[in-house]
Order: C-alpha cells, then sequence, then structure tokens
C-alpha cells in the first residue's frame, strides 16, 4: 500500500472562519474527512499532520523518510519564505506534491515566490478543498524514486 503523508502548514488549522473570501468556509476537519474518504478509495495509507512552526515542519518531512511514499504539502505562508522547509524536501528525495487552495499567482506579489516548487514533483493550486483531493490522486499513481 501507498504510505502518503499530507502536511498543512500554518493557520491553516483555522480554515473555515480564517478570510472565508479566499479560501471558502470548508474547515480543515472537513477536508481531512474527505481526504481520508478518498485515500480508502485509492488504497492509500494516509497521515495527516498540520503544523503552525516551521522548524516542526522541517522535523516531519526528515522524519517521513522512514514512512512516506509520498508527500503532499501546503507549506502555507512558509512557501514563500522557507529556505529550511525546501531544503528538507531536497534532503529526504521524497517525490513531494505542493498543494494550495488558493492561485498564488493570482494574489499579492509577494505569493508569487514559491521556494518549494523547484523541488517539487509538482503543483496544484486554486482549487480549494479540490486541490488537495487532486494531489491525493496523482500521489497515488505518481513514479516513486524508492522502490
Ligand atoms: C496558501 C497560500 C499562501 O500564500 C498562504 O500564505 C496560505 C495558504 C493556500 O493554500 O492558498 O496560508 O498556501
Amino acid at each position: 500500500m501507498r504510505k502518503v503523508l499530507v502536511i498543512h502548514g500554518p493557520n491553516l488549522n483555522l480554515l473555515g472562519e480564517r478570510e472565508p473570501q479566499v479560501y471558502g468556509t470548508t474547515t480543515l476537519e472537513e477536508i481531512n474527512a474527505d481526504l481520508k474518504d478518498a485515500a480508502g478509495k485509492l488504497g492509500i495509507d494516509m497521515k495527516i499532520v498540520q503544523s503552525n512552526h516551521e522548524g516542526e515542519i522541517v522535523e516531519t518531512i526528515q522524519n517521513a523518510r522512514n514512512w512516506a511514499d509520498v508527500l503532499v504539502l501546503n507549506p502555507a505562508a512558509y512557501t514563500h519564505t522557507s529556505v529550511a522547509i525546501r531544503d528538507a524536501l531536497s534532503s529526504v528525495q521524497i517525490p513531494a506534491i505542493e498543494v494550495h487552495l488558493s492561485n498564488i499567482h493570482a494574489r499579492e506579489d509577494f505569493r508569487h515566490t514559491s521556494h518549494v516548487s523547484p523541488v517539487a514533483t509538482g503543483v496544484i493550486q486554486g482549487f480549494g478543498k479540490m486541490s488537495y483531493l487532486l494531489a491525493l490522486q496523482a500521489a497515488a499513481v505518481l513514479p516513486l524514486k524508492k522502490g
């Protein structure tokens, strides 16, 4: 069974109440419930974590090398700032799918740069909750770097 680790970055725990005009009213719990349903149908063994702390996300990515085949990661604001998260992804060599609820290129200039995209296998953004579900579908089939 393919093992997928979903990582939600900072402030995503507030989805539903946070800037609903940008992110919608779906809560993180609802997204996670839909991901669990989809993982069951796709035959994926999935874990989900959320963290508001950069170092904790770095450690989660490092520890994933002992378990995960694929990472699905919404680095949230750290997308635009974190060389540490990018380096962690390069270090573990686990294929990673970068996810955003919003289309970061259609927003403020400071969101147009992603430190993560150059080391990601692919990026899915702009589809709200569906961005995660599409990422999980990709995670189910993309080629793995390890056996
Ligand atoms: C986000 C986009 C980021 O720019 C922002 O900082 C977030 C959420 C998204 O999912 O659309 O927190 O990653």
